[in-house]
């Protein structure tokens, strides 16, 4: 079958091959908040009572977090996108009796790591070929000064990793070396096991649906010139139900997408957005990206994350320099930004991301070898790109990833990528790790 009868992606189970539509036309619902269905699982688990989740991903990533806490004792019942958690209390988890997979789950891993090392248990840890490579001793270092009992492969610093936990842990006042949600995460659930005042100081924000979500379950949390204080010891009360809104990283593959190509117009409805989270959004309205904002007014009060429809439009994009502060709040956007300045007119860098080296792939490098394939014209750098535009990308058989992001992020390109050949994207099934129905979206315009 040709592409005009079947449409402009062709998906097999090891590829898929992509062309551009002439036009996009498309309103849609993003899956839940992948940071935040971690969390969700998390809380709901160690509160006290039932707590039903609403709109929960159900991406392999938060897989791994709720067969964590079904492995220690926590029952969960699923209803389509609902899942009914039976909280256990913050004393009420089991030892495992196998080792925790995290699986390619950067957030499970780090965040559980804090949790286990305040139960008064033994458990090992383990993750996939990816995860193993990644960097806990940010984690592991600073619960070891709270007296937990962590060894693991060099000492504790990649997994798989084993805890000791200790009950109660020692207080911390620790400034975090690095932005990262997942490590300041990892920190406050373990110093609800703490016996007094932790703080935690970062000296650049980063998301912040922890702290929103402690405060849910009813846990006092001090936030003050980016210093976050909280006292062990305290429980957990169900707020009864939860809504997770949708993904803005998801999101951010169709913004790109609609002010990239010329001839589009995207709705997006019910995104969350955090300011933690939507550095993307700033630098492509900054860019010249034509996105209206709608904030929703909510229909329960059980909302802690602030809600908007976005409608993106086809769009002129001027270059930018992208930095500092902002890198934290776009930090898993920045792979689809870095495609989306191909196209803009003049000289896009990028700097101070230096993390993107540890997410799930070298994603400094990946993006870099795949959109020079595809005729753009970037440097990678130690920390960041530089991309000179607007070049048009032409079709490219692109090396084979396991990292989630990237898969997408070039299916978008490929829908840009104008030529005879269509694009072959390699293992498409890895987006069920954040975004289990995109190819199916991307079928339907
Ligand atoms: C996350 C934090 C970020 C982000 C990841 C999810 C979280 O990682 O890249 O996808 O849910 O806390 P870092 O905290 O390592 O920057």
């Amino acid at each position: 079958m040709s592409f005009e009868q079947e449409g402009f992606v062709r998906l097999y189970h090891d590829r898929a091959e992509i062309k551009p539509p002439l036009h996009v036309q498309k309103h849609l619902r993003v899956p839940g908040d992948k940071s935040i269905s971690h969390r969700a699982i998390m809380f709901a688990s160690l509160a006290e009572g039932d707590t039903h989740v609403h709109g929960l991903l159900l991406g392999e990533d938060i897989q791994a977090t709720k067969h964590m806490f079904e492995a220690m004792g926590v029952t969960m019942e699923l209803q389509e996108d609902r899942l009914l958690v039976h909280g256990v209390g913050m004393d009420g988890l089991l030892a495992p009796k196998h080792v925790l997979q995290a699986g390619n789950s950067g957030t499970t891993a780090r965040l559980m790591l804090g949790l286990l090392a305040g139960q008064d248990f033994f458990s090992v840890m383990d993750g996939d070929d990816s995860l193993v490579r990644r960097p806990m001793a940010r984690v592991v270092e600073p619960l070891r000064m709270m007296g937990a009992k962590i060894s693991g492969v060099s000492d504790g610093r990649y997994l798989p990793i084993a805890i000791q936990g200790v009950k109660p842990l020692r207080p911390l006042f620790y400034t975090l070396p690095v932005a990262s949600a997942q490590v300041k995460s990892a920190l406050l659930l373990a110093a609800l096991y703490a016996d007094g005042e932790s703080c935690i100081e970062e000296k650049v924000p980063s998301r912040d649906h922890t702290e929103r979500m402690l405060q849910a379950f009813g846990v006092p949390v001090l936030m003050k010139e980016g210093r976050i204080c909280m006292k062990g010891g305290a429980k957990l009360h169900t707020p009864g139900m939860m809504e997770v809104p949708g993904d803005f990283s998801s999101a951010a593959f169709w913004l790109a997408l609609a002010v990239m190509h010329e001839d589009a117009e995207i709705t997006i409805e019910h995104v969350g957005v955090n300011p933690t989270r939507t550095g993307f959004l700033e630098v492509l309205q900054t860019m010249g990206a034509q996105i209206e904002v709608k904030p929703s007014v909510s229909s329960t009060d059980k909302v802690v994350e602030p809600v908007a429809t976005l409608i993106a439009r086809t769009s002129s994009l001027i270059a930018t320099t992208v930095e500092g502060d902002v890198i934290p709040r776009l930090i898993d956007e920045l792979p689809m930004l870095a495609v989306v300045a191909t196209q803009a007119r003049g000289r896009t860098i990028i700097r101070n991301a230096e993390e993107l080296k540890v997410k799930e792939s070298d994603r400094i490098q990946e993006v870099a070898l795949r959109l020079q394939a595809m005729g753009a014209k970037i440097q990678p750098t130690d920390d960041g790109w530089i991309i000179d535009g607007p070049t048009p990308l032409r079709p490219a058989q692109l090396p084979p990833s396991s990292d989630h992001r990237m898969v997408m992020a070039f299916s978008i390109a490929a829908l840009i990528a104008k030529g005879d050949e269509p694009t072959i994207v390699h293992a498409p099934s890895v987006a069920a790790i954040s975004y289990p129905s995109f190819y199916e979206e991307l079928k339907n315009f």
